[in-house]
């Protein structure tokens, strides 16, 4: 992290509800669109309103380098490395003072730095392919998510699902939506996505008008109405 223009440490850490809000995307799996999604949610959220810091903490770099061909600084981009995700609430704290009012992270999912970044999230999205394989490989960050006491502030998204009707997809969907842990809409494999990727955008800003935007949008809605609810449950 490179926290330019960020001055000096704060002279007392300000309460916990001054942080920005933390949505980190996590499971001990790749290439189930963690990155995608980051990037494409924190694209979302900045439209709807929120000053938008994405912080890669996998060391492959993914998010980092989608951010490095972004033209707008519409939203922060900053990688962490290994060593300083465990300063992660120091940095939310600057990042707090700097106007960040949400921070997406994106994870490699089985790095030993998991942990933290969990720890530190308001919620946790989890991108799973609509398989058998790709749903129980989540069950190790589901454990620690729940080991970590943060149940009800995570949910599965079905990602790079086939277009409906998919009996597979429906069952699955079923099953996690009765489980309580599905965020919804899935989001369906559409080339729109890799697009926008390749070429530094979101998916809303690469195809504001098309089916996986809105897909995008609704998500991020959820997502958002979750982290709102969650937080209230807080307040004394
Ligand atoms: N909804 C989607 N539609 C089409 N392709 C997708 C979608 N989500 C992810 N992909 C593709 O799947 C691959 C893995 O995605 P990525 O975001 O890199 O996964 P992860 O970060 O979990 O390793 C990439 O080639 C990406 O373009
Ligand atoms: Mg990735």
């Amino acid at each position: 992290m490179d926290p330019q223009g960020s001055g000096h440490e704060p002279e007392a850490a300000p309460p916990r509800s001054t942080h920005p809000r933390v949505l980190a995307v996590a499971v001990q799996k790749g290439g189930t669109g963690k990155t995608t999604l980051a990037a494409s949610l924190a694209v979302a959220a900045a439209e709807a309103g929120e000053r938008v810091t994405a912080l890669d903490l996998d060391p492959q770099g993914s998010l980092a380098g989608w951010g490095a061909t972004r033209e707008t600084d519409t939203v922060a981009i900053d990688r962490l490395q290994p060593w300083e995700i465990g300063q992660l609430p120091e940095i939310l704290d600057i990042l707090a003072q700097q106007g960040t009012t949400l921070v997406v992270l994106d994870t490699a999912g089985s790095s030993s730095g998991l942990a933290p970044a969990l720890k530190d999230a308001d919620f946790v999205l989890m991108p799973v392919r609509p398989s058998r394989l790709d749903i129980v490989a989540a069950r190790p960050t589901l454990q620690a998510l729940m080991t970590l006491g943060l149940r009800g502030r995570f949910a599965l998204v079905l990602n790079q699902c086939p277009p409906p009707p998919s009996p597979r997809t429906s069952a699955y969907a079923a099953q996690l939506r009765a489980l309580g842990v599905l965020a919804e809409p899935g989001i369906i494999h559409r080339v729109d996505h890799q697009d926008a990727l390749a070429t530094g955008l979101g998916v809303t800003e690469y195809a504001p008008t098309s089916p996986a935007a809105e897909e995008i949008r609704a998500l991020w809605a959820w997502i958002d109405a979750k982290m709102r609810a969650s937080r209230s449950d807080d307040q004394p």
